[in-house]
C-alpha cells in the first residue's frame, strides 16, 4: 500500500533515511559532454529581489507582483547557459548540481565536485523503493524526479559541513545542551542567492517503436476539474483520466484527436502535441538507454516517495526515446521562509489562474508551464477562507491520505486529497534533522519559528535535501 502521509510520509522516510538513503543507487543518464559550468540566473530577472520588496507584496496580497516575480525567475533560469551537451546549448538550471554531487560527491573526495564537470542527469533512488511494489501498478513509466542546488547553495552546504550528518548531529546536541529556544534551533540560513530545484521527466517513445501507439506516447495531464478518485485514492497521475498524444516524428496534424492507451482504458480520445511543447531532450547513446531502463526496472514501484520513476505500463527505455520535462519545483533564499514556486507543463498553459501574469520574457518551449506560488504559508486564502494552497500535481497530488487526528471534540478522517490542498511552505518549514515525527496534517495555516514540534531537531533552513542526503561522518 502506497499512502503514507503528507510530512508524515517524509517523515516516515526520514526514519529510513540514514540507513538507506545514504546507499541512494546512482546513474547518469548521459556523460560524454564538454565542461559543464554552473551559472547563476543572470542580471535582469528581477533576481535576487528585496526581501522587504516581496514582503510588501506578501503582506498586500498582490498576487500580480508575486506572480511576476517567479515568472521572471523561471524567465532567468531557463536563459541559455555557456555549456552544452550534445552539441546543444543548455539552460543555465541543467548547470547546476546534482543532489548527489553537493552531498555524496563531496563526502567521498572530501573536495568540492571536480572543476571540470561533465553533463550527467543524476538520479537518487532512495533504496528502500527497490522492495515495494505499488498496489497501483506494477511497472510504471518514466518520471524521473531530482534535486538540484545552484553554486551559492551548493558552496555553502560544502563551506559548512552541512552534507554531513556529524555536523547536524553536533548541531543538535548543543541545543540540547545549552536549551536552546526552538527558534533558534536552526542551522545558518543560506546566502540570499540561494536556489534550489526539483524536477520530474517523462519518457516519450520514439515513433518508430512498436511501443509507441501508432508512433504516439499518451502523456496524462492534470485538469484542476477532475473529481476526486473513487474508493479513496490519491489523485496521482496513474489516475487521471485526460491524456494528450505526444508525437515526435510529426506524424499527425497538431490539435488533432487521435485514440490512445491513458491510464489503462484503450480508446482515449487524446490531442496530439509535438515535442516542440516540451523541453526535451533524447536518449541517444547505449549508456542513456542502459541507465534509463535500469532506473525504469529498479522504481518499477516506487510510489510513496517523492523521488518516482514510474510509467505507462510495459514501456522500456530504447535509444532514440525521448525524455521531456513535466514538472519543476522551485525555491529562492530571496526571503527568509524562502520563496516557493513551482512550475507543470500543461496543454492549456495560458488559462487562468496558473497561466496568469506570465511575463514576455519567458520564451519557446518555457510557455508551456502553468505556475502557482507559496510565498506565505497563509495568503491569499482561498474562497472557503482556508489557508493558501499551492501544489504541483505531478509531485504533491498523492501526498494522502492524512492520518485521522482530532482537534478539540472535532475529529477528521484521513484525506487522500491532501496534497491537493497543500502548502509548500508549511511543509517545508518542518525541515528537520533528524526525521521529524509530525503529528499535524498538511497545510493547516501558519507555522511560527517557536513551532514546538521541532523542540528536539536541528531546523535546516526549509531544506529537505538536507534531511534525506546528508551523509555519514567519515570513518564512523
Ligand atoms: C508534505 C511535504 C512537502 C510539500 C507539501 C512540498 N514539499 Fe518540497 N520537498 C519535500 C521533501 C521531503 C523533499 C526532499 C526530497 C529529496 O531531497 O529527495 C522536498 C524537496 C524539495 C525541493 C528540493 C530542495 C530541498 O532540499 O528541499 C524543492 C525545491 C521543493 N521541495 C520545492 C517545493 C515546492 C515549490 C512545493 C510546493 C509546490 C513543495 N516543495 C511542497 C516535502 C514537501
Amino acid at each position: 500500500m502506497r499512502h503514507v502521509s503528507t510530512v508524515w510520509r517524509a517523515g516516515a522516510f526520514a526514519v529510513l533515511a540514514p540507513t538507506l538513503l545514504s546507499s541512494c543507487l546512482i546513474r547518469a543518464l548521459s556523460s560524454s559532454s564538454p565542461t559543464l559550468v554552473a551559472q547563476d540566473i543572470p542580471a535582469g530577472f528581477d533576481f535576487p529581489a528585496d526581501e522587504n520588496v516581496l514582503l510588501g507584496h506578501v503582506y498586500s496580497e498582490n498576487r500580480q507582483a508575486i506572480r511576476e516575480h517567479a515568472w521572471n525567475i523561471w524567465a532567468g533560469l531557463t536563459q541559455q547557459s555557456r555549456s552544452t551537451h550534445n552539441g546543444n546549448p543548455l539552460p543555465i538550471w541543467e548547470t547546476w548540481y546534482s543532489a548527489t554531487e553537493v552531498f555524496e560527491h563531496r563526502y567521498k573526495t572530501s573536495t568540492e565536485p571536480a572543476p571540470r564537470r561533465t553533463f550527467t542527469r543524476h538520479l537518487e533512488i532512495p533504496k528502500q523503493s527497490v522492495h515495494k511494489t505499488s498496489s497501483r501498478n506494477e511497472i510504471s513509466a518514466a518520471v524521473m524526479s531530482f534535486v538540484k542546488l545552484n553554486q551559492p547553495a551548493a558552496q555553502f552546504i560544502w563551506d559548512n559541513n552541512y552534507y554531513l550528518r556529524s555536523a547536524l548531529d553536533d548541531l543538535n546536541a548543543r541545543f540540547n545542551e545549552n536549551h536552546t529556544p526552538v527558534e533558534q534551533r536552526q542551522i545558518k540560513p543560506l546566502p540570499r542567492t540561494a536556489v534550489a530545484l526539483k524536477i520530474v521527466f517523462w519518457l516519450i517513445k520514439n515513433s518508430d517503436s512498436p511501443q509507441s501507439e501508432e508512433g504516439l506516447t499518451a502523456l496524462p495531464y492534470w485538469d484542476p476539474n477532475y473529481p476526486p478518485p473513487p474508493d479513496g485514492q490519491t489523485p496521482t497521475h496513474l489516475t487521471w483520466p485526460k491524456c494528450v498524444a505526444v508525437d515526435p516524428a510529426g506524424r499527425y496534424p497538431v490539435g488533432s484527436k487521435q485514440q490512445v492507451t491513458c491510464n489503462g482504458r484503450s480508446g482515449v480520445e487524446a490531442e496530439v502535441v509535438r515535442l516542440n511543447h516540451f523541453y526535451t531532450s533524447r536518449l541517444t547513446t547505449k549508456e542513456d538507454v542502459e541507465n534509463a531502463r535500469y532506473f525504469m526496472t529498479v522504481l518499477s514501484g516506487a510510489g510513496g516517495e517523492q523521488e518516482r520513476f514510474v510509467t505507462n505500463q510495459g514501456r522500456i527505455p530504447e535509444l532514440n526515446d525521448y525524455i521531456v520535462l513535466c514538472a519543476m519545483h522551485v525555491t529562492t533564499k530571496e526571503m527568509d521562509n524562502w520563496t516557493f514556486q513551482t512550475f507543470w507543463w500543461s496543454p492549456t498553459p495560458d488559462a487562468p489562474p496558473y497561466g496568469d501574469f506570465r511575463t514576455p520574457n519567458v520564451t519557446g518551449v518555457w510557455r508551456n508551464y502553468q505556475m502557482c506560488t507559496a510565498y506565505s504559508m497563509v495568503t491569499p486564502r482561498t474562497p472557503t477562507g482556508s489557508p493558501h494552497i499551492c501544489f504541483n500535481p505531478y509531485l504533491e497530488t498523492d501526498l494522502g491520505p492524512t492520518k485521522p487526528y482530532a482537534v478539540g471534540s472535532r475529529s477528521y478522517p484521513p484525506d487522500p486529497m491532501a496534497g491537493t490542498r497543500s502548502n509548500c511552505m508549511n511543509c517545508h518549514m518542518r525541515a528537520a534533522w533528524p526525521a521529524p515525527t509530525p503529528t499535524n496534517p498538511a497545510n493547516d495555516g501558519y507555522i511560527p519559528p517557536h513551532y514546538g514540534g521541532l523542540a528536539t531537531y536541528v531546523k535546516t533552513d526549509f531544506l529537505w535535501s538536507l534531511v534525506f542526503h546528508s551523509q555519514p561522518q567519515k570513518g564512523k
